[in-house]
C-alpha cells in the first residue's frame, strides 16, 4: 500500500461506550496528535495503551508498527492479549493473523478461505518521531507533532527520559502547570524556586500562532547543594518555552557559559481525569553526571508539580472564563483557555 491508501485504510475511531468526556469534547480531542508510547518500550509482544478512554494495541511488526483499536473484529477479543508471529499480530482467541497494514492474512481454521476485506484491524493513524509513537484517533489531525531541533540531531546534547507515568489529573490541568511560571517560587521552593524571584516568573513575553504559544523570560533559581547541576547554587536562567497545542511543551533553559537544558513534556489524555506524561530531557553539559542522578533530580521537581495538580478542583480547567480570577502572570493559561474555547471544547466531564 502506498501512503495515501494506508491513510484511507485508517479507521476513524468511534466515541467509546464508557467515556469520561462529553461527546462534543471527545470528537474535538480525537483530532489531535498525542504521544502514547516510547518506542523503546515496545518489545516483541503487543502492548496495550489507552487514549481518550479508547483501548489501543501497539505492536512492532517487521520494520514498522501497527496501532489499532484493541479489539478483534471477529469475536471481540483484545489483541493486546495476543502475540507476534511472522510480522503479524495474532489474535489470542482463534489465531487470526493481521499484518502491519491491518489486513487479515490468515484464518487458521480456514486457510483456503478468501478472507473478506472487512476482516481487518481498526488501525489508527500513527507516526514515530523522537522515539515516541504519536497517534491521532480521527485520522485527521488538526495540530502538529512538536519540533525538537537541534537537540535531537546534535550529539552535543545528552538525552534522558522519565515515564511514561500515569497521573491523576486532566491533561488540561497538567499542561496549564507546565506553562505556568508564577508557581516556581512556591511549588518548587524546596528545589530550584526562590521566593525573591516571584515577580520574574510573572513577567514574560508571549506570542501565539495557530499551532503554538511561546513564552520567554528570565528566572533566578537557587538550587540546593545536592542538585546535580555543576556550580549551580545561584543560577540565572533564561527560559524559552513553546507550547505545541494542545498538550506538549518544549522549554529551553539557558544558563551562563552556554549551558542548555531542554525539557519536553508530552501529555496524552488517557481519560478526563488521567493523563500520561512522557518527559524527555536534553543537556549539553554535565555529561559526567550519571543519568540516574539527573533523572532523580528532574523527578523530584516534577513531583512537586504533581502534588498540586492532582489536587486541583475542578479537575478539568474551567472554560467559563468568568469562573476564575486571572492575573497578568496567567496570560498563557488564559490564552490556552481561549484557544480551547475557539476550537469548540466545553471542558465537560461525564464521569
Ligand atoms: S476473536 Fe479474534 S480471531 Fe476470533
Ligand atoms: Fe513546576
Amino acid at each position: 500500500m502506498n501512503k495515501e491508501e494506508l491513510t484511507q485504510a485508517y479507521a476513524s475511531l468511534e466515541f467509546p461506550k464508557e467515556c469520561s468526556f462529553s461527546r462534543n469534547d471527545w470528537d474535538i480531542l480525537a483530532n489531535f496528535w498525542y504521544p502514547i508510547a516510547l518506542v523503546a518500550d515496545i518489545g516483541d509482544q503487543p502492548r496495550k495503551a489507552r487514549l481518550l478512554d479508547t483501548d489501543l494495541v501497539i505492536a512492532r511488526l517487521g520494520s514498522g508498527y501497527v496501532v489499532s483499536k484493541d479489539l478483534c473484529i471477529h469475536r471481540g477479543a483484545p489483541l493486546s492479549n495476543g502475540w507476534v508471529r511472522d510480522d503479524c499480530i495474532v489474535c489470542p482467541y482463534h489465531g487470526y493473523r493481521f499484518d502491519v497494514t491491518g489486513k487479515c492474512v490468515l484464518v487458521p481454521s480456514h486457510p483456503e478461505w478468501k478472507i473478506p476485506g472487512k476482516l481487518r484491524l481498526q488501525t489508527v493513524l500513527h507516526e514515530e518521531r523522537y522515539g515516541i509513537i504519536w497517534v491521532c484517533l480521527s485520522g485527521q489531525p488538526t495540530n502538529r507533532i512538536p519540533v525538537w531541533e537541534p537537540e535531537e540531531s546534535d550529539s552535543v546534547y545528552r538525552r534522558f527520559t522519565l515515564g511514561p507515568e500515569l497521573w491523576d489529573c486532566s491533561a488540561g490541568r497538567l499542561i496549564e502547570n507546565f506553562i505556568d511560571n508564577a508557581h516556581f517560587s512556591f511549588v518548587h521552593r524546596s528545589s530550584f524556586g526562590q521566593e525573591g524571584s516571584a515577580t520574574m516568573g510573572a513577567e514574560y513575553d508571549f506570542s501565539q500562532d495557530d499551532y503554538t504559544m511561546t513564552m520567554e523570560f528570565d528566572y533566578k533559581a537557587t538550587n540546593p547543594d545536592d542538585s546535580p547541576i555543576a556550580n549551580a547554587t545561584e543560577l540565572d536562567r533564561h527560559m524559552h518555552r513553546t507550547l505545541f497545542l494542545p498538550f506538549c511543551t518544549r522549554t529551553v533553559i539557558s544558563y551562563p557559559q552556554e549551558r542548555e537544558h531542554l525539557i519536553h513534556f508530552n501529555i496524552a489524555p488517557v481519560s478526563s481525569r488521567k493523563s500520561q506524561l512522557i518527559a524527555v530531557f536534553h543537556r549539553n553539559f554535565d555529561h559526567d553526571v550519571p543519568i540516574d542522578q539527573l533523572c532523580e533530580w528532574e523527578k523530584r521537581i516534577i513531583y512537586e508539580d504533581r502534588a498540586i495538580v492532582e489536587l486541583q478542583k475542578p479537575e478539568e480547567i474551567p472554560l467559563d472564563i468568568s469562573s476564575e480570577v486571572h492575573a497578568k502572570a496567567d496570560k498563557a493559561s488564559l490564552a490556552l483557555r481561549n484557544w480551547m474555547i475557539g476550537v469548540g471544547l466545553r471542558g465537560e466531564m461525564t464521569a
